[in-house]
């Protein structure tokens, strides 16, 4: 489905009826990447789940050059005022836990529970804004498929390289199916993230942080530990996975934020 937010068609699924989750995918993917969730999810019966595009991903367009995370979170904040939804728990992982922090600082009374998955609270150090910078520029210049090959192995864990060589294809699949432009303008994006840590005592709602065991771009050590400057938060590990582990470990992943689910809304 698509709807017309700020000026720009976005690509959206919506499906259940219930609480509402909406899933923010990490970059440079689509929302096909929450596929098992939703589908495991669904069978519940108790959640409204809902997963879209980031401009210039998937099947969203992109007019500008930036895609700064607070925009994103704007869109989001669009999306859900046009399907009615008034509170929703986020799910975001990495670039997705980027937007949700965003989405933190503009909408906190929007949100009634959250689930930061392979990100960060921090901003990006010298050395990490001016490799955004490149990965803009091999975007450009040599299209999607160069900047899944520099992404790939540093997004699946050696194991899941060597043993399930079908995800690697996946994610391929989905970095091509971003346009160049997108894939500049949300690393730019990323590059002017303000530091959110401060933001963490704050967080109003109930918390699940979530960490690969072998993520190398968020390590799991560093996740527990800003977790626990959070006042509702739990913390989960999910072993054998890199930094996509809702697709290296889809199982392992959905158990647990399905417990997490359950805790935050059985009354
Ligand atoms: C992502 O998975 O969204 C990106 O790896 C995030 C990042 O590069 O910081």
């Amino acid at each position: 489905m698509k709807v017309n937010v700020h000026g720009i068609d976005l690509a959206y699924d919506d499906h259940g009826v219930g609480q509402p989750i909406l899933f923010l995918h990490a970059f440079p993917l689509n929302r096909g990447m929450w596929e098992y969730q939703v589908k495991t999810l669904l069978a519940e019966q108790r959640f409204r789940l809902i997963t879209l595009d980031w401009r210039g991903f998937g099947e969203s367009q992109i007019a500008s050059d930036v895609s700064p995370m607070e925009m994103l979170a704007d869109d989001v904040a669009a999306l859900i005022d046009q399907l009615g939804i008034e509170q929703a728990t986020l799910c975001g992982l990495s670039m997705g836990g980027y937007v949700a922090f965003a989405f933190i600082r503009k909408y906190p009374h929007r949100i009634n529970g959250l689930i930061l998955s392979d990100t960060k609270p921090e901003a990006d150090s010298e050395e990490v804004k001016i490799s955004r910078a490149q990965l803009a520029t091999v975007a450009l210049e040599q299209g999607s498929d160069a900047v899944a090959n520099l992404q790939i192995p540093r997004l699946l864990a050696p194991q899941t390289l060597q043993q399930a060589p079908e995800v690697a294809i996946r994610v391929r699949h989905m970095v091509n199916a971003a346009t160049p432009l997108g894939i500049a303008a949300a690393a730019r994006g990323m590059a002017l993230r303000p530091d959110s840590t401060a933001i963490l005592a704050h967080i109003p709602c109930p918390t699940l942080v979530v960490a690969g065991e072998h993520d190398t771009i968020t390590p799991a050590a560093q996740a527990q530990v800003w977790a626990k400057n959070i006042p509702n938060a739990q913390f989960a590990l999910i072993q054998q996975a890199g930094h996509l582990a809702n697709l290296e470990q889809p199982q392992a992943f959905t158990d647990t934020i399905r417990y997490f689910l359950h805790s935050a809304f059985t009354h």
